[in-house]
């Protein structure tokens, strides 16, 4: 039995580009294999809190110790930190919100980072502790930047993966998606086709 996250950022709800492509991606896995167990963090939807002090002093505090109030605190990051580690595939939506991630998919990555939990540090440097998974970027723009300067999406997320321990990845693009209807259309079918062939690989693999 495999288990899907869905993690999605956009504030677009039912108009999302990037939601619609995780929900594409998450229907090809579950079309060949249904007791794929799907859960879905739908961070536009229901945003985690944006760390501060008194949520980052509960989260470093070690579980025996915390106070009843840092406990409840701690709690949504934990849950999160659970969810990520049931999971064999990590799918990310990740629309380009002025050139990088919503701050919603930042402040999730700031609740699941977490020494001693999710990474540590050793001498020869950090060390990532959520091993074993893939993951699947789904990343939407409105322009084209892709490899390009200007993209602090991919290379932030990708970067944040790695540090937690999953390097096994794939990008999907769906570019250009505000510069017109042909070229949308265009972008979402060749982002559309990308993900099928993704789920049929991974399905026969
Ligand atoms: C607040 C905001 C900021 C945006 N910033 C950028 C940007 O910097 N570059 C870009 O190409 N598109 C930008 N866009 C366009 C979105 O990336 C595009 O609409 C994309 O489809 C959003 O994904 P979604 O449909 O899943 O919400 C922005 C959109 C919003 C709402």
């Amino acid at each position: 039995m495999s288990r899907l996250l869905i993690v999605t950022s956009s504030l677009s709800g039912a108009a999302s580009q990037s939601n619609r492509l995780t929900e594409r991606y998450a229907a090809g896995l579950q079309a060949s294999d249904p007791a794929l167990v799907v859960t879905r963090r739908d961070l536009g939807r229901a945003p985690v809190a944006p760390l501060d002090g008194a949520r980052l002093k509960a989260i470093a505090t070690p579980l025996a110790m915390r106070t009843a109030e840092e406990a409840l605190v701690a709690r949504e990051s934990d849950a999160l930190i659970g969810e990520l580690q049931a999971a064999d595939v990590v799918l990310i939506g990740a629309p380009m919100y002025n050139f990088t991630v919503p701050s919603q998919l930042k402040s999730w990555f700031d609740h699941v980072a977490r020494a001693g939990v999710t990474f540590r540090y050793t001498a020869t440097g950090p060390e990532g502790l959520v091993n074993g998974k893939r993951a699947v970027i789904v990343t939407t723009r409105g322009g084209r930047h892709r490899g390009r300067p200007e993209d602090h999406v991919v290379p932030y997320v990708k970067t944040m993966l790695a540090f937690i321990g999953i390097h096994e990845l794939e990008v999907v693009y769906a570019e250009g998606l505000a510069i017109g209807e042909q070229e949308r259309t265009r972008a979402m079918s060749e982002a559309e086709a990308h993900i099928d062939a993704l789920t049929s690989t991974e399905l026969a693999a």
